[in-house]
Formats: structure tokens, C-alpha cells, sequence
């Protein structure tokens, strides 16, 4: 590697870990706790175990996945190193018995690989038993080890001794010897290396999936501090000492107990899933290992890994369901993203389910709950209700027979079966709206509409990540009545109401969209003076100006595309017709390759001239996020929230967002509550695989902002209802609606643009 970039990437390191350093101080002063909520062995907080650092973004026992770890997880981490020996008898920190896994062995050595039984089968690979410690340590370099994981940061690592790890003085650390009798086949003595390597370091964990192992071991830790965990694997599986599986041996927790303090079971085994991916009730595990005095840790949780349904892809949920259930608490949880594990308990664990928590940010549904039901159906709206989103929306489509409804697009291809129903035929192209054919609202009845199916969105299908199957077709259509007759029964701050393609609907199908709303709006409960707000969002600013001339209303300009700045005549237009502003988190923090690059100054311009700022579009996957994120959907809204200062969210998971305004630390801010630092990433990227720089977004400026006024309502077709209309004119409809054409960038991964700072990082890296 160039010194020009190991010194530019130490001096960003250090920067990096400074901001990291300054959030641990800022949260030691965690205040205090009373009786404990816990329901562990102890009654203390379950541990955090760190598996090969934080080995969910960064190469897995790398020297910063380690510190990493410590500086962004609850103060007690436990740093987890799977310990496997080098021909020298070296113990090295490495998820696996072969190097080639996750380092570049298989071109550094491309001829040394060998075939060895492992516990009984036969396997071709680099093993660490043929290299001796100098060897690796001075050619092996670090990589991921997961496919689906990023590939940026491979190579710039090496591997390390159980001693390195240990002297980041960890508040914890924890050894897995996974194949202890691999190791004696190959004349290497696990058990002595062990026990010498804990008289020259603190290890306070020992685990293993081996009984022989353990009890070889047990006497000797029986008075020290080190706690020995036995590993179940499989259930199917054969514990090779006792020639028992480990599902027998689960029935045998008196036996555990003579050589172990604790267990650490896949968490299948404490919630199993059935075939189809949902939840089945939890066993009595943690309370039967409980009884007999055991501890239990629950391993195999990685925020992008495969989820239950029942979670909505929300990690959080996943490990609140195992330390706050009601019903017991695992002592400990495995992470690969020990930052999501912290927050879970740190912050996230216990909370008052009746408060309604801080103010900010706002939240508004999109198209409902769409990460839970089809978007824009009477369930997913009650579901955004009840996951507490402050405002519930209602993209507002025109029917054939003139009713206002509720539907995510013009388009009924997009969350409905009328491709497959009696209507597949009508088939057409409207040039004004979209290239591509579709099956229009404006051409079926509200009667007809109502026969469709409702369809679940699946944005990120191509990464096979299906919302909630068993809710594909859940849920009815409603109205825009029905929708403003639902969101007045129950505690909403309000409603928003989106309105595109008025002019077309206008001057072409003979269809007033603003007057429709206009008019079920003054016949519904919204009056003036009603207690909830009406927002009525559009991208088109005449249909803004025309609901500014006629009614009350609050107005949110919503910008579609990606914007990098905003100059001063253009807001004083938005201003002078919108309240508010919905953006991308593009135009906030823009990104390469889903890494953050920096931020811009949208947020702040739009604020000084005291325009509500909304972001646009939140979802759980963590394939639609930035790396910056670590796969967690709350990061992201914490980095928005508090790095970003937006003042609400749009989201297709309202419960998400809602919950993070109900944590218990919002004052103290602890390392695993901050806001990421946007490029903050960058220097931790090999140096080829850096981004490369692209043109940056473009600027918004006064020109696209202004509109043409609404044409008139023509008398065209069958319908003349509403025949008046806000005044009027083609505008500039054409292309998806925002939302659309959000998804399709997030699928495809291309997110254009880059800042100065990039710029200028890159011109420190290759000075
Ligand atoms: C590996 O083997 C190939 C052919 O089997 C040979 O051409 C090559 O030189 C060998 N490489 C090393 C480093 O020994
Ligand atoms: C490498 O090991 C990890 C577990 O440590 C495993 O999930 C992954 O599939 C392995 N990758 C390959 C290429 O064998
Ligand atoms: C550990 O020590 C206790 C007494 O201090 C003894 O009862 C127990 O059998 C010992 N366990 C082992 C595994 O030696
Ligand atoms: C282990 O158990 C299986 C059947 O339970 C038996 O066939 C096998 O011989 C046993 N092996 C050893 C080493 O005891
Ligand atoms: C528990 O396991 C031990 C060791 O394999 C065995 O000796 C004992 O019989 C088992 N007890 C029960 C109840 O299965
Ligand atoms: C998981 O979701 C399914 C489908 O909604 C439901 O039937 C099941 O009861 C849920 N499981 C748990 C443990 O809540
Ligand atoms: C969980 O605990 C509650 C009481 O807190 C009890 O009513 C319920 O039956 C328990 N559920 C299970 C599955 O153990
Ligand atoms: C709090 O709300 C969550 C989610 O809505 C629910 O799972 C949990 O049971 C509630 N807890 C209490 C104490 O009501
Ligand atoms: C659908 O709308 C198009 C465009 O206005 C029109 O040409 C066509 O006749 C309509 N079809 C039906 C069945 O209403
Ligand atoms: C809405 O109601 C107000 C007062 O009740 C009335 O002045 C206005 O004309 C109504 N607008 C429409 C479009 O019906
Ligand atoms: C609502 O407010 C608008 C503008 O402030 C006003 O023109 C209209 O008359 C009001 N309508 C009612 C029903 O109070
Ligand atoms: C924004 O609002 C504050 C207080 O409401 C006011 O003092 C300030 O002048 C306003 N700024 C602009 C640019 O309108």
C-alpha cells in the first residue's frame, strides 16, 4: 500500500475515532437505574458479544471491526474472537479453520491447499495449521467473508493474535474454540495454548461446541474469573465427546452444568420460524437453562441477515423480542452489528408505552404502512395508526365516475391484480404521465377499482426481500371520504393528501382533482377549525397556489428529484405557496455507491426561512440504505434526525421511526444513538475500490419550481363533473410519481452525485 494512503488513512482513522472517543465520554454519565426490569439469570443488562468486532461491516476480526465495535456498543461489550492456531501454535483471532473464507490466501499461496477431515468430512482449502504466524501476519490480507456484504473495505487489514485483540483492552473477551479436535489431529494442543494465553491476557468467556474440550478445561478455570459456555450447534447434530446430538443434550442441563456456567444456543432455538419465515411461540429454553442456573446467550443475529416477517425488517424488533418479552431476557445476544444489539438494550428495551414520546421528528405514512400491507388500504392505515404515525397519507387518484380515492399510483399496475383481472385489457400509453403502458385510474369506476385485489409493494424484491407475505392482499381500498373519515376518529396530528398530474386530469379526462378534494374535504369533519391539520402535498406548485387561494390548508412542496442545493429565489417561491417541503435524503447526504459522501445545505437554507423540512423515503431494508447506516433503519433516522435536522420523516415503516422518538436516550446520547458522520466511511476504503467521482446533483433553481396555473376542467370524454376548476395548464406531469422513481433508483443502486468533500478527500489520498 501506498505510505501516501496508509498516513492519509490514519489521520481520517483517528479523526473518525476521536468523534467516537468524544460520544463514549459524552455517554459514561448514564444515569442510574432502580429495581432491575431484567429478567436474565442476574438481573443485569444482557451482554453485547461483538463477533469478530463489528464483522457486519468491516472485514470480521480486523483490527477495526474490533474498535469499532468498542467505540459504538453498550460500555461492557465483549469482544468475541473465534481462536484458531497456526502451524507455530500461534492463536490467531479468524472465523474459520480455512483462510480462504475471508483473506486473499488463494492468490498469495496459490498452490498450498490441502485436504483434511473435519469432524468427519473431508474439505479442500487453505487451513492455518500449514502457515506459521510470521508467514500470515506478513501476507494474508483481511476480507470480508460474506458475499452480500460490501467489498470496499477488503484488503486493508491483517490478521491478528489473540494478544492484539486483548491489548485494546476490551471491557470483555471472549474465545470460541470451535474445533478443538481438528487441532489435535494436526498435533496442535488447543487445551495448553488456552490456558497459557489466559495467564498472559484477561479472557472472561471461553465457549465451546466440543463437551471433552470444556470438561479437559473446566477444573482448571473452576476458581478464576473466565466463565466457560458450552455451544450448541444444530440440533440434528452430533456432539462428537458424547456421541449425543445437541438436541439430546439440550434435555440434559443438569449435565451442562457440572463444566459450564452458561449456553449459547442459535436463536432459533429459543423463537424457531416455520418453513414460510414467521415466528412459532417461543420454547421454554431460557427458562429451563434458567432454572438449572445456567446463563444463555443467544448467537446468530446480524441486522442483514434472514428475518422472521413478524420483525418488518426491523432488527431492533428482533432483539427486543429476545430481552423484553415479558417473559424472560437471554443474558447475552452474538452480534455481527454490536451497535444494534446496544440501542436494543441500551435504549430501546423498557420502554413507557404511554408516553408519546419527543416531538421530532414528524412522522408521515407512505401509502400507509406499505412495509406491511398493501399501501393505501384501510389495514394499512389502521397499522400507521397504530405504530403512531403523527400524519397519515393519502395520494389522492381520480376514478372514471369522479370520486377522489385513495391509491399509491395513477397506474393500477402498482399495488393492485388488475393485470390478472377483467380489466387487463385496457392496456394503454399516456405519454403525459409515463412511457410505459399502464391501466389508469381515470379509465375504471370507483365500483370497479373496488373489485381489484390490493397488492403488497415490494420495492426490494430483486434482493428477494418480500414484505410480510401473509398480508399480500390484505385490506380493502378506501375513498378519500372513507380515508378522512378513518383519520378523524382517531389521535392523528392529521392527514397529508397528495395531488399529482391535476393538469393532465383537467385539461384531458375532463377530471378537477383539487376541486374534488376541495369538496369531500368541506363535507368531512375538516373544517377550519378542526383540531387535526390537512397538509396537501404536490410536487406541482399551481396546485399548491390554487389550495393557498381556496382553502385554509397547509402546503408541503415536495422537490422529486435529487438536489445538491437550493438557491435564495426559489424558496422565497416555495415560500411564498408551501409551508413545507418534502426532499430526498439524497439532497441531504449524498452518496456513491451507497457511501455517504457529505451533506449538503438544503436542510439548513430551507429551515432559515422557517420551511418545515420532511425526507423522503424511509423503509427498514437495509439493502436501501447507505453503508454509513450499519443495515439498521434507526441509524439512519437518528443520522437524518439529528445530523441531518429535518424535522420529519415519510416512511413506509411508521413504527420505526415512532419508536425511536420513545427511546429512553434521547438526552444522553450514547455512542450507538449518534448521528453517523457523513463520509465518515471513506477513509477506511481500500484505495481501488474508492468510488469514483461523479457530476454532482443538480442545483434547484426558480425555473423549476415555477408552474404554469392548473388549465381548466375541459368538458372532454364522459365525465363533466366539477366542471370549475383553480385555474389551470399543462404542466410538466410526465415521468413516475416521486415514489416511483425513488424505488427505481434504489433498486438499481444509482445514486449520482458527489460533494467537495469528496472531492477533496480524494486529492489528500493520492497526495
Ligand atoms: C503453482 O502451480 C502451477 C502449476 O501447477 C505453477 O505453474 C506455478 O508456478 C505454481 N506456483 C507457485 C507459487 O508455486
Ligand atoms: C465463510 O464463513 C462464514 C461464517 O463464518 C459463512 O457464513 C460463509 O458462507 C463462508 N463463506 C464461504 C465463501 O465459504
Ligand atoms: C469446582 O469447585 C467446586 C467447589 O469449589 C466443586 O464442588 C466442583 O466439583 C468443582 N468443579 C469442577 C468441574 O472441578
Ligand atoms: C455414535 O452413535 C451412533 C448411533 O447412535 C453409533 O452408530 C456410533 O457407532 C456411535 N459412535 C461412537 C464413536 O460411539
Ligand atoms: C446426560 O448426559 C450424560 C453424559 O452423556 C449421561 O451420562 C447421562 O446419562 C445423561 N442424562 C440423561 C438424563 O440423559
Ligand atoms: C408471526 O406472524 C404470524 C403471521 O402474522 C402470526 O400468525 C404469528 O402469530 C406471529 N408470531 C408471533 C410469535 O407473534
Ligand atoms: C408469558 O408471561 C405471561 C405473564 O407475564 C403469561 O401469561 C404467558 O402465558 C407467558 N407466555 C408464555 C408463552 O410463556
Ligand atoms: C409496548 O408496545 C409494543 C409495540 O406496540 C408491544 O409489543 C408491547 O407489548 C407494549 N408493552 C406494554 C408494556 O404495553
Ligand atoms: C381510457 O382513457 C383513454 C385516454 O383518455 C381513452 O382514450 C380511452 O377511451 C379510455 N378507455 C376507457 C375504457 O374508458
Ligand atoms: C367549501 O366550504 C366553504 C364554506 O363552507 C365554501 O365557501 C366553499 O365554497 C366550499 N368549497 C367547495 C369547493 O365546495
Ligand atoms: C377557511 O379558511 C379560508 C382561508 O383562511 C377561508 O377563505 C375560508 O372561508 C375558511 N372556511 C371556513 C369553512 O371557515
Ligand atoms: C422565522 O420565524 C421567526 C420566528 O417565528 C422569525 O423571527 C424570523 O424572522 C422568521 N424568518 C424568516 C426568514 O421568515
Amino acid at each position: 500500500m501506498p505510505t501516501g494512503f496508509n498516513q492519509a488513512m490514519s489521520i481520517f482513522r483517528a479523526l473518525f475515532l476521536v468523534c467516537v472517543l468524544h460520544s463514549v465520554l459524552v455517554s459514561a454519565q448514564r444515569s442510574p437505574r432502580k429495581a432491575s426490569p431484567w429478567q436474565t439469570l442476574s438481573g443485569n443488562e444482557p451482554l453485547v458479544i461483538a463477533r469478530g468486532g463489528f464483522s457486519g461491516l468491516l472485514p470480521d476480526s480486523s483490527f477495526d471491526a474490533y474498535n469499532i465495535a468498542m467505540s459504538t456498543s453498550l460500555p461492557n461489550v465483549v469482544l468475541w474472537c473465534d481462536v484458531q492456531l497456526t502451524k507455530d501454535e500461534v492463536g490467531i483471532c479468524f472465523p474459520d479453520l480455512k483462510l480462504n473464507n475471508a483473506t486473499d490466501i488463494q492468490s498469495v499461496s496459490p498452490n498450498t491447499s490441502r485436504t483434511y477431515l473435519v469432524n468427519g468430512v473431508s474439505m479442500e482449502g487453505w487451513f492455518t495449521v500449514d502457515y506459521d504466524m510470521d508467514f500470515l501476519q506478513k501476507n494474508v490480507l483481511l476480507f470480508r467473508g460474506i458475499d452480500s456484504r460490501t467489498s470496499k473495505f477488503d484488503g486493508n487489514y491483517r490478521v491478528l493474535a489473540v494478544e492484539d485483540v486483548a491489548s485494546l483492552e476490551p471491557s470483555g473477551l471472549w474465545l470460541n474454540v470451535q474445533h478443538n479436535s481438528f487441532f489435535t489431529q494436526h498435533k496442535l494442543n488447543m487445551r495448553s495454548y488456552v490456558l497459557s494465553v489466559s495467564k498472559r491476557v484477561i479472557v472472561d468467556y471461553i465457549s465451546s461446541p466440543e463437551v471433552g474440550f470444556l470438561r479437559s478445561i473446566a477444573a482448571r478455570f473452576n476458581t478464576s474469573k473466565t466463565k466457560l459456555v458450552f455451544r450448541f450447534l444444530g440440533a440434528g447434530d452430533t456432539e462428537p465427546s458424547t456421541n449425543q446430538t445437541y438436541g439430546s443434550l439440550l434435555k440434559n442441563l443438569t449435565f451442562i452444568k457440572t463444566f459450564a456456567s452458561g449456553i449459547l444456543v442459535p436463536k432459533s432455538y429459543i423463537w424457531p420460524v416455520n418453513v414460510a419465515q414467521y415466528l412459532l411461540p417461543h420454547t421454554s429454553v431460557v427458562l429451563d437453562a434458567h432454572k438449572q442456573g445456567l446463563k444463555v446467550y443467544g448467537s446468530d443475529f446480524a441486522n442483514d441477515a434472514s428475518f422472521s416477517y413478524n420483525y418488518s425488517y426491523n432488527p431492533i424488533s428482533e432483539y427486543l423480542s429476545f430481552v423484553d418479552n415479558g417473559n424472560f431476557s437471554v443474558d447475552g445476544v452474538l452480534s455481527d452489528f454490536p451497535i444494534t444489539a446496544s440501542a436494543a438494550i441500551g435504549c430501546f428495551a423498557h420502554i413507557d408505552n404511554s408516553s408519546s414520546g419527543q416531538e421530532t421528528p414528524k412522522v408521515i405514512s407512505h401509502n400507509g404502512a406499505s412495509g406491511m400491507f398493501p399501501g393505501c388500504t384501510d389495514l394499512g392505515y389502521s397499522q400507521a395508526i397504530t405504530d403512531g404515525a403523527n400524519y397519515i397519507d393519502c395520494p389522492v387518484q381520480m376514478t372514471k365516475d369522479g370520486i377522489p380515492v385513495c391509491l399509491s399510483s395513477i397506474n393500477l399496475f402498482d399495488g393492485t391484480d388488475v393485470a390478472q383481472s377483467a380489466f387487463g385489457s385496457l392496456s394503454i400509453i399516456v405519454p403525459e404521465i409515463h412511457e410505459n403502458p399502464g391501466i389508469f385510474t381515470f379509465n375504471l369506476t370507483w365500483e370497479e377499482i373496488k373489485t381489484l385485489k390490493p397488492v403488497i409493494s415490494n420495492p426490494l424484491n430483486d434482493y428477494q426481500l418480500l414484505r410480510n407475505p401473509a398480508n399480500k392482499n390484505a385490506g380493502s381500498f378506501v375513498s378519500l371520504a372513507d380515508f378522512l373519515t378513518l383519520a378523524l376518529s382517531k389521535p392523528l396530528s392529521g392527514v397529508l393528501i397528495n395531488i399529482e398530474h391535476a393538469a393532465y386530469l383537467a385539461e384531458k379526462q375532463g377530471l378537477g382533482i383539487t376541486d374534488a378534494v376541495i369538496d369531500v374535504l368541506n363535507k368531512s369533519g375538516y373544517k377550519n377549525e378542526t383540531t387535526q391539520e390537512v397538509i396537501i402535498q404536490s410536487t406541482n406548485k399551481a396546485v399548491l397556489t390554487a389550495f393557498k387561494a381556496q382553502s385554509g390548508y397547509k402546503r408541503m412542496y415536495m422537490v422529486d428529484e435529487d438536489i445538491s442545493f437550493i438557491d435564495d429565489s426559489s424558496i422565497k417561491d416555495i415560500k411564498s405557496f408551501a409551508d413545507s417541503v418534502a426532499i430526498s435524503k439524497e439532497s441531504i447526504f449524498p452518496s456513491e455507491q451507497l457511501f455517504l459522501t457529505g451533506s449538503t445545505k438544503v436542510v439548513p437554507r430551507l429551515k432559515s426561512f422557517n420551511l418545515t423540512v420532511y425526507a423522503y423515503l424511509f423503509r427498514n431494508e437495509f439493502v436501501s440504505q447507505a453503508w454509513d447506516f450499519f443495515a439498521d433503519p434507526t441509524v439512519e433516522i437518528i443520522s437524518y434526525v439529528q445530523g441531518g435536522e429535518i424535522d420529519g420523516v415519510i416512511t413506509d415503516f411508521p413504527a420505526t421511526a415512532a419508536s425511536y422518538k420513545k427511546t429512553r436516550c434521547l438526552k444522553t446520547l450514547p455512542p450507538y444513538m449518534r448521528p453517523v458522520p457523513p463520509g465518515g466511511l471513506l477513509p477506511f476504503i481500500t484505495p481501488q475500490n474508492l468510488p469514483p467521482a461523479e457530476a454532482p446533483n443538480p442545483v434547484l433553481t426558480d425555473a423549476d419550481v415555477s408552474e404554469p396555473p392548473l388549465p381548466p376542467v375541459s368538458k372532454k370524454g364522459t365525465n363533466d363533473v366539477n366542471p370549475s376548476s383553480g385555474g389551470p395548464t399543462p404542466s410538466k406531469s410526465g415521468g413516475p410519481t416521486p415514489s416511483n422513481a425513488n424505488v427505481g433508483k434504489m433498486a438499481g443502486f444509482f445514486f449520482s452525485s458527489i460533494s467537495m468533500f469528496f472531492a477533496s478527500l480524494l486529492l489528500i489520498i493520492v497526495i
